[in-house]
């Protein structure tokens, strides 16, 4: 078959990356596939062994932070296209070591940029650089209200701070260079592959372990869960129907206060672990607040939806369960990613 676009795809060994890069290379057959990934502790090439052999697809190692690297590999490849998930994404990390959020979020994502600026130089016909973004920009709402692409910035984390800096110049690119670009800002997702370091695989492993389940502070913040392949969707949908230079908001309408998750969470796992309902819940301990604690996440996801027909497909209870089931079958899966330097993450955080 003719390759008709390269595309490269960066953090495509991650938890959302990897359920993009398959729908691409299953979707698209005429486009050249590249995942290019440092493969940190949140990278896994497991995610991806049944389509690690297409003759679509190719992985690259290598490190975003890597200027003269990134400037070679664009030269090599000539990428038509780029779709930017690598990132460091876990807030609690960005607590503790805020300095690497920074230097991948905001200095990675500027080596990409000036990269593709410099071999699309004036030919921009049929580029773009897509810049896979996060609500927490927006910082924390109140009892109500949404966020839409016209809410003001307002990052309160190192790593929404970093995520927010990044789409600041990737407009700035847009703006000044005529880079054609294009942002999506999206509430959390929830499905196989997340590193269990998120709330929802952390919950599912540690029931399993009959370990306590950690809730921050009154555990009646909220978020906005969305099933991960939905968010590949749209990824799809705003790759190839997006107008340049705009942003779209992608959400579930999915709001789940911490607590009322958990506790659904945990009479699934009863369920599917043939223990009594109410096993689960005896679990929950509340513990010190995670600092500067967004309240509420909910996105108006009304622009994606009218104009360019996407909606979510898996509401939350199929989802759960769905998600649930995944983990505990993927015992291999999970019990590599959690032995190692994760024992160490998880001491020093709960402990
Ligand atoms: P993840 O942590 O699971 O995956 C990140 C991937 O990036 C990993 O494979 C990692 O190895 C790779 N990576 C990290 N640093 C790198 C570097 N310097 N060079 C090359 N690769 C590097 O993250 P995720 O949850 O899949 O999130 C992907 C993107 O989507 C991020 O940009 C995140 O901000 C955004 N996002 C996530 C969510 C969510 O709920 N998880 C929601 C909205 C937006
Ligand atoms: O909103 C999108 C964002 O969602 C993404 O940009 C981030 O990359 C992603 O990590 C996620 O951020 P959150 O901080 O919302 O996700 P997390 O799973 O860490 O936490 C979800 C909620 O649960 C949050 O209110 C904190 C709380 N929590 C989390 C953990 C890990 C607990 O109460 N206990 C925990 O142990």
């Amino acid at each position: 078959m003719t390759l008709t676009k390269t595309v490269l795809i960066t953090g495509g060994a991650g938890f959302i990356g990897s359920h993009l890069v398959r729908l691409m290379v299953n979707k698209y057959p005429d486009y050249k596939i590249v995942n290019l990934d440092k493969l940190t502790y949140a990278g896994n090439l497991e995610n991806l062994t049944d389509i690690e052999n297409y003759s679509n697809y190719e992985f690259v190692k290598g490190d975003i932070n890597d200027r003269n690297y990134i400037d070679q590999l664009f030269v090599d490849y000539q990428f038509d296209a780029v779709i930017h998930l690598a990132a460091e994404s876990h807030v609690d990390r960005s607590i503790t070591n805020p300095l690497s959020f920074i230097e991948t979020n905001i200095l990675g994502t500027i080596h990409l940029l000036q990269a593709a600026r410099n071999i699309w130089k004036e030919n921009l016909t049929d580029k773009l650089f897509y810049h896979v973004s996060t609500d927490e920009v927006y910082g924390s709402l109140g009892e109500t209200g949404f966020f839409t692409e016209e809410t003001a910035y307002d990052p309160r984390s190192p790593y929404s701070a970093s995520k927010a800096s990044s789409d600041h110049l990737v407009r700035a690119y847009y703006h000044t260079y005529n880079l054609p670009i294009v942002i999506s800002n999206c509430s959390n997702n929830y499905g196989p592959n997340q590193f269990p370091e998120k709330l929802i695989p952390l919950v599912i492993n540690n029931i399993k372990n009959n370990k306590t389940l950690p809730i921050y502070g009154d555990g009646k913040y909220t978020r906005d869960w969305l099933w991960v392949k939905d968010h590949a969707d749209a990824i799809d949908v705003i790759f190839h129907n997006g107008k340049v230079g705009e942003t779209y908001n992608i959400g579930g309408n999915n709001e789940w206060k911490n607590l009322d998750l958990v506790e659904s969470l945990c009479d699934v796992v009863d369920g599917l672990l043939g223990r009594e309902i109410g096993t689960a819940r005896k679990l929950i301990s509340f513990v010190k607040d995670r600092p500067g604690h967004d309240r509420r996440y909910a996105i108006d996801a009304t622009k994606l939806m009218t104009e360019l027909k996407w909606s979510p497909s898996v509401q939350a209870e199929e989802g759960l369960k769905m998600t649930a089931e995944w983990y505990l079958k993927n015992t291999e899966w999970l019990e590599n990613v959690t032995s190692g330097s994760y024992q160490n993450y998880y001491s020093k955080q709960y402990n």
